[in-house]
C-alpha cells in the first residue's frame, strides 16, 4: 500500500551567517534522526550577496538562493520564514511574513527594541493562522529540557534563589572591531540582550515564574571605542575581521549585573558579560528551593546537577546527572546510545524537530516560546536597562 503523503513544510531562511548555518543545519538534521509529521525542505535561503548566497545554498543544501527577501517571504510555496539577521533587521522581515500569512521563526531577542518587539507580538496575535516561534534554543538542551522536567515533578518546593549568568571573554581584546553587536541602533542592547536574554528565558522556563521587579541594575562600558571593520559581519568576524584603520564608539554595555525578585517571591541575581576572561560560554542557572537545588552550566551542557534537600542528611549531596539516558532524558533517544554526548547544534536540531511537530499539529517535547512569550523575556530585559540608567527599583508591572 502507498504511505500517506506527508505535508511539507517549505523553509525560507534569511541570513547566511552564524545562525544561518546553525539553522541551516537544524533543518538538515530534524528529519534524519526524528521522525516528524511534516516534511522540512529547505527551499529558499536569502541574503544580501548573491556569489556568497549561492554557494551558500549549495553547500547547505538549500533549493534556491536569493537577494530579493520580499520576493522570497511572498513566495506562495513558502510556508515558515525564519529570521536569522542582526537584532534591528527582525521586525521588517517578520511583519512582512505575517501579513503574507506565513508562520515564523525569528531569532533571539524578539528585537533590539521593546516597541518593536510590541509591533512583532500584536502582529502575530491578529495572524491567526500563523504559528510563531523564538530560538531560545538553550530551553532545548537535554539537560535544561530535564531540569524543567525535574520542577514540573515539584522537586525544588519553594524558590529562594535563583541565580542567572552568562559569562563569555571574546570582547575583552581591544583588537575586535566594532561589529554590530557593539552598536546600540542594530543590537538594541550589549551582553544583556546577547548573552542575559538566554540566561532570563532559562529562569523563566524551568521556574515557571516571571520576574517581577528589578530592584537594582548597573550597566558598564569598558572599551568605548573600536576599529570599523571593512565589512559587515557577526561572531565569526569578530576574530578575523580588517580593520578601516577608523575609529567608532561602542554605544552598549560590556556588562551588565542586575537583581530583583520574581512572582513566586524569589530573589534572583543576573551577570552578563563579554569581558569574563577565561569563561568561554558559562551560561546557565542555579535554583535553589525548599526541596532541592538545580544547577546547569553549559560549558559542562551533558550534565545536569541535581540537590535533593528531602533526602536524609547523610546521605545529601550534589548529584551529577548525565542527562543522555535514552527514553529517560528529552531528545536523547532520537540520537545515540547511554552517554554518547551532545552539543551546541543539538539544541537547533531539537528545536527545528519542535517547530515541526507544532505545524504538523502534534505537542513539542517541552514548551516553545512564541513571540507573546518572547516578549515577556523583552520587558525584563527593558526594566534592567531603565534600573541601570535611573539607577532606581523597576517594577515589571511598569513596562508594558
Ligand atoms: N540563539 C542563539 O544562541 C544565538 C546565537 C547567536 C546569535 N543569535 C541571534 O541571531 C541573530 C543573528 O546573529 P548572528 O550571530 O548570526 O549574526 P551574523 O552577523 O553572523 O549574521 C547576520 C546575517 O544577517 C544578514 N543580514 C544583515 N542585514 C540584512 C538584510 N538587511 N537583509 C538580509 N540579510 C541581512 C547578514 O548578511 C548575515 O548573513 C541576532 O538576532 C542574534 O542575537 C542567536
Amino acid at each position: 500500500m502507498a504511505k500517506p503523503k506527508t505535508k511539507r513544510v517549505n523553509v525560507c531562511l534569511i541570513g547566511q551567517k552564524f545562525m544561518g548555518r546553525a539553522h541551516s543545519n537544524a533543518y538538515l538534521k530534524a528529519a534524519r534522526f526524528f521522525d516528524l509529521p511534516v516534511e522540512p525542505v529547505m527551499h529558499t535561503i536569502v541574503a544580501r550577496d548573491a556569489a556568497g548566497v549561492a554557494s551558500f545554498a549549495e553547500r547547505w543544501g538549500w533549493a534556491q538562493s536569493s537577494v530579493d527577501w520580499k520576493r522570497a517571504i511572498r513566495d506562495e510555496a513558502i510556508d515558515l520564514v525564519d529570521v536569522t539577521t542582526p537584532n534591528n533587521k527582525h521586525l521588517e522581515f517578520v511583519l512582512e511574513a505575517l501579513d503574507a500569512g506565513k508562520h515564523v521563526a525569528c531569532e533571539k531577542p524578539l528585537a533590539a527594541t521593546l516597541s518593536d518587539a510590541r509591533l512583532m507580538r500584536d502582529a502575530a496575535r491578529k495572524a491567526k493562522k500563523s504559528r510563531t516561534f523564538v530560538w531560545y534554543n538553550y530551553r532545548r538542551v537535554p539537560a535544561v529540557a530535564a531540569a524543567y522536567q525535574l520542577a514540573r515533578e515539584g522537586r525544588l518546593g519553594r524558590i529562594y534563589h535563583v541565580r542567572a549568568f552568562y559569562l563569555q571573554g571574546w570582547a575583552s581584546s581591544p583588537d575586535i572591531p566594532l561589529i554590530w553587536r557593539f552598536d546600540k541602533k542594530q543590537a538594541g542592547s550589549g551582553s544583556l540582550g546577547d548573552l542575559g536574554a538566554h540566561v532570563i528565558d532559562m529562569a523563566r522556563f524551568i521556574t515557571g515564574e516571571e520576574f517581577s521587579e528589578v530592584t537594582g541594575a548597573l550597566s558598564q562600558t569598558f572599551i568605548k571605542e573600536r576599529t570599523i571593520p571593512t565589512e559587515a559581519g557577526g561572531a565569526g568576524i569578530a576574530s578575523g575581521a580588517k580593520s578601516s584603520g577608523k575609529k567608532g564608539k561602542v554605544t552598549v554595555d560590556d556588562a551588565i549585573l542586575a537583581i530583583g525578585h520574581l512572582t513566586g517571591g524569589s530573589v534572583f541575581s543576573l551577570e552578563a558579560t563579554r569581558f569574563a576572561t577565561g569563561r568561554e560560554n558559562k551560561n546557565g542557572v542555579e535554583i535553589n528551593g525548599e526541596k532541592g537545588s538545580l544547577y546547569f552550566n553549559f560549558e559542562d551542557l551533558n550534565n545536569l546537577y541535581y540537590f535533593d534537600a528531602t533526602a536524609s542528611r547523610h546521605v545529601q549531596g550534589w548529584t551529577k546527572i548525565q542527562a543522555s539516558v535514552p527514553g529517560v532524558h528529552p531528545y536523547q533517544a532520537a540520537y545515540w546510545p547511554t552517554a554518547h554526548p551532545l552539543g551546541y547544534e543539538h539544541a537547533f536540531v531539537n528545536q527545528a524537530v519542535d517547530m515541526f511537530r507544532v505545524l504538523g499539529g502534534q505537542r513539542p517535547e517541552v514548551p516553545l516560546p512564541d513571540f507573546a512569550d518572547a516578549y515577556e523575556t523583552q520587558r525584563v530585559l527593558e526594566a534592567i536597562e531603565v534600573a541601570a540608567r535611573d539607577r532606581s527599583p523597576v517594577k515589571l508591572s511598569s513596562i508594558q
